[in-house]
């Protein structure tokens, strides 16, 4: 893309522990003891580079975009638009105008399914998903198949080692007018073969949505590799400030999309009557947008690519199966999602501990988990439980906190039996 290539990455290894130093909130005591920041997959810490991106912003260049012709709104304009074409090149769009920046993953779905799904999906239709989905990408469906007379369909989970059963998928995408499936679960670690789950449904003339939330911050994540439809993902879980995210959408579906919210920004003349709308994203960003959530992003992505996200990856790979080898040695522990492959996240259950007392007493020791249903209410269901604990690693993190985790859960545990 003209005038935009990757921050370059260093040909080092990167140094682990001097990348820490770059997100200050890591530094701190949490009830006396260190901080140890396990919730990732609820949300990322933020580096210097994106904290300075934002008061950079609302210090030197704030103003409305699009629509002044002053300085700082032409400023503000072309740092909204370059985060766009920033985006483009992170996620190898092919064009700038096939990334919609929305409030996050949730919004991203919602207006699949309210724009694309309420125009091209009709009664009888299938929407395939999988049943390790998020509820951000269920309820979404539930609601278009309530409003259009659609069937909602699952791909199935195969137990506790949670692995996509992908042996029927060619007969279940009979039918099917959406297949819509997460990268990676965040309850389970699981990463799933997008790509060839994606090749298929394109075989069989099925539209693709892939949710990126988990994943497009710890590995590279290319929409043309993955030969997708759709992608979304929030900037929060990639470095970047809280209420922001992209929706990928490939250009020629975008054209036939109608718009999802109407309102200034997003027209071309306006009539007492009748309006007509602008093509491309713009269409889908009606209102004065989120020109610091674009910036943040923008640094976000800048410091992921110049840590290189395949190194990202495999620190990620390696600190989630170190996590699942150390916690399988706790006698009576339930871990989730498989041992090995898998994300860096892991989800599991002590004997007789409630998921929310074990993540409390945690917190009592410096350490953040989560505990609950993960939003994923039929899943839980599913594998027998209410909720599980959950540990979610980034590059930041070390094997040195994940042996504090081990050690205080055998405190916990020591704590229930006596
Ligand atoms: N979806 C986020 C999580 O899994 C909030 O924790």
């Amino acid at each position: 893309m003209p005038g935009f290539a990757p921050a370059p990455q260093s040909p080092a290894s990167p140094d682990w522990a001097a990348i820490r130093q770059d997100f200050p909130i890591l530094n701190q005591q949490i009830h006396g003891h260190p901080l140890v920041y396990l919730d990732n997959a609820a949300t990322s810490q933020k580096p210097r580079s994106v904290l300075d991106a934002l008061r950079k912003y609302y210090e030197f260049d704030n103003a409305n975009v699009h629509r002044g012709i002053h300085e700082l709104s032409n400023r503000a304009t072309a740092a909204y638009e370059a985060a766009r074409t920033r985006a483009a090149v992170f996620f190898n769009a092919r064009t700038p105008d096939e990334i919609i920046f929305t409030r996050g993953t949730t919004e991203g779905v919602n207006l699949v399914a309210r724009s694309w799904g309420e125009k091209f999906i009709g009664k009888g239709d299938g929407i395939l998903i999988t049943e390790m989905e998020h509820h951000s990408n269920l309820v979404p469906w539930q609601m278009l198949a309530a409003k259009t007379g659609a069937r909602l369909h699952f791909l199935p989970v195969q137990g506790d080692g949670g692995l996509l059963d992908l042996s029927r998928l060619e007969e279940q995408l009979s039918g099917v007018k959406l297949l819509a499936l997460t990268h990676i679960s965040n309850s389970l670690g699981t990463v799933n073969p997008v790509a060839e789950i994606c090749a298929l449904a394109r075989k069989h003339g099925v539209t693709t949505l892939v949710d990126a939330a988990q994943s497009a911050g710890h590995r590279p994540v290319d929409v043309q590799e993955i030969g997708c439809d759709f992608l979304v993902a929030s900037s929060h879980k990639m470095c970047g400030p809280t209420g922001f995210g992209m929706l990928y959408g490939r250009g020629e579906i975008l054209e036939q999309t109608p718009p999802f919210h109407g309102g200034g920004e997003m027209i071309v003349t306006v009539s007492y009557e009748s309006s007509t709308w602008k093509s491309g994203a713009h269409k889908f960003e009606a209102g004065t947008p989120d020109m610091s959530g674009a910036v943040g992003f923008h640094a976000a992505m800048d410091y992921l690519d110049q840590i290189g996200r395949e190194r990202i990856a495999r620190h990620d790979q390696q600190l989630g199966e170190y996590a699942y080898e150390q916690l399988s040695g706790l006698s009576g522990i339930r871990l989730f999602g498989p041992a090995l492959g898998r994300a860096g996240l892991v989800s599991f259950l002590l004997p007789d501990v409630h998921a929310h007392d074990l993540v409390m007493l945690a917190d009592q020791r410096g350490v953040a988990l989560r505990g609950g249903h993960h939003c994923n209410q039929p899943l839980m269901h599913k594998l027998g439980v209410e909720s599980t604990a959950r540990a979610s690693f980034y590059f930041y993190n070390t094997t040195s906190e994940i042996d504090t985790l081990v050690e205080v859960l055998k405190d916990i545990r020591k704590f229930f039996a006596d």
